[in-house]
């Protein structure tokens, strides 16, 4: 450290320079208090925050900050006053008041989770009013907004007036819609540098930021889906456990009745991963029909949202009985979509073929996240285009038989350069077994409570 030791007159410019310099020097002891592995107390805690907020703290003082936190962890105590601050950086809404009892969704990331599309309607279906701040994809999961964009006239943008009269009338109930830019800004710019420093993968840190924007949002009661396996963000149980813990933890300490389920993504949820592929196939869901890998996971959803939020409806009947559709195609058109328009289509298709008879025993969803993602459907820069047709379709699903020559996969895209960047990521993602087809296992693997 470097005292100075010399008298300066008073003045402005001097004041400024000794502010500026008393500034660095407290982030810097922020930032060596914890790479030494201390404990930060709530005040240095609301002065980071504050000041990288304010752009008072540096971006490369938060990145050091943020490395460091990688490295030694937070306590509970810490991230959830990390949290807590990240908050207050922004506007806090709030859902106090509706007519309807509040309670959200919120999943890490898998390849083909299209759930939110069905599950939100399903559960305004059940009277509930679900408040889905949703964001865009980014690399090799699709985002909920992206999806609904293919939707044409559907508007990601609600202002909270309109969001509150949406789900406040009994015909609709649910908003799908992008966070408004003063809802934890704090998250916001730090997730932005985080992605460029190789410091996301900090469980308090992801657990904050997550935490931080859904109890912003104002929702009473959420469902956390944690995803474990190779197309998730997370590969290991013991990393999701560690992970839903926290959440929960935060949303308790925060009053929000949370609950996270453990769910399986070692391979793509349903049978398509791009942005109107998915919305097709959640529209077939809502309609009754649907592969049953996403039926099954919409409705252990919906029946853990529903319980949260303290009603005494089966999902299940609200779905069979077309009321789910009712409230998905009134949702649509109160943001400006037309429920009956044609769905963009890809220009090009490829096919992939079984290279032997067998069973399909393994189809790895990061291998499709990442062909649907080279074929357009995702992005690799925030900011950037997504193609709306384009995707991967799966003709067949592990414990399914194939014979040689059968389709098994059909890549969308508009940009038929991007196919062979598709198949390579493929290459090793299909495993064709002889004998029986292993038995399928349950979607959800753990349920966490606080
Ligand atoms: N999603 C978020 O919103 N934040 C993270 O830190 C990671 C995933």
């Amino acid at each position: 450290m470097v005292v100075s030791s010399h008298r300066r007159e008073p003045g402005r410019a001097q004041d400024r320079a000794r502010l500026s310099t008393v500034t660095a020097l407290d982030a810097v002891s922020i930032i060596t208090a914890k790479r030494d592995g201390g404990e930060l107390s709530d005040a240095q805690i609301d002065w980071v925050i504050d000041g990288f907020t304010r752009g008072a703290v540096a971006d490369e003082q938060m990145s050091a900050l943020a490395m460091a936190i990688v490295w030694r962890g937070m306590t509970r105590r810490e991230t959830a006053r990390w949290t807590a601050a990240m908050i207050a950086s922004g506007r806090r809404m709030d859902l106090t008041g509706l007519p309807r009892p509040t309670v959200d969704k919120h999943s890490t990331g898998g390849v083909g989770d299209k759930i939110t599309l069905p599950l939100a309607p399903l559960v305004a279906a059940c009277g509930a009013a679900v408040p889905q701040l949703s964001g865009r994809g980014l690399g090799h999961t699709g985002g909920t907004l992206d999806k609904l964009e293919s939707i044409p006239g559907w508007q990601a943008d609600v202002p909270a007036a309109r969001m509150r009269e949406l789900l406040a009338d009994p015909g609709i109930g649910a908003v799908i819609c992008a966070a408004g830019a003063d809802l934890a800004p704090a998250d916001r710019r730090l997730y932005a540098l985080r992605d460029v420093t190789g410091t996301v993968e900090s469980i308090p840190l992801i657990a904050s930021s997550i935490m931080s924007k859904k109890i912003a949002e104002g929702t009473a009661a959420l469902l956390l889906d944690v995803k474990v396996g190779s197309g998730a963000f997370l590969k290991t149980m013991e990393g999701a456990r560690e992970l839903a813990t926290a959440m929960v933890e935060l949303g308790a300490d925060a009053g929000v009745r949370t609950v996270a389920l453990l769910t399986a993504m070692d391979t793509p949820l349903g049978r398509t991963a791009g942005n109107a592929l998915e919305v097709a196939e959640s529209v077939e869901v809502l309609a009754g029909g649907g592969p049953a890998d996403v039926v099954e996971l919409t409705i252990a959803l919906a029946r853990e949202m529903v319980a949260l939020a303290g009603l005494n409806t089966d999902p299940a009947d609200a779905l069979a009985d077309g009321r789910a559709m009712d409230h998905w195609r009134a949702m649509v058109r109160a943001q400006g979509g037309d429920p009956d328009a044609k769905l963009p289509i890809a220009k090009h298709t490829e096919t992939v073929r079984a290279d032997a008879d067998g069973v399909l025993t393994r189809l790895d969803a990061m291998g499709v996240g990442i062909a649907a993602w080279r074929l357009g459907a995702g992005r690799a820069r925030q900011g950037d285009p997504v193609q709306f047709g384009a995707g991967v379709e799966m003709h067949a699903k592990p414990g399914d038989a194939v014979t040689a020559g059968q389709p098994l996969l059909t890549l969308h895209t508009d940009t038929p350069e991007a196919f062979p960047g598709a198949i390579a990521a493929l290459r090793d993602a299909v495993t064709i077994g002889t004998g029986a087809a292993p038995a399928p296992d349950s979607l959800v693997l753990d349920r966490i409570l606080s």
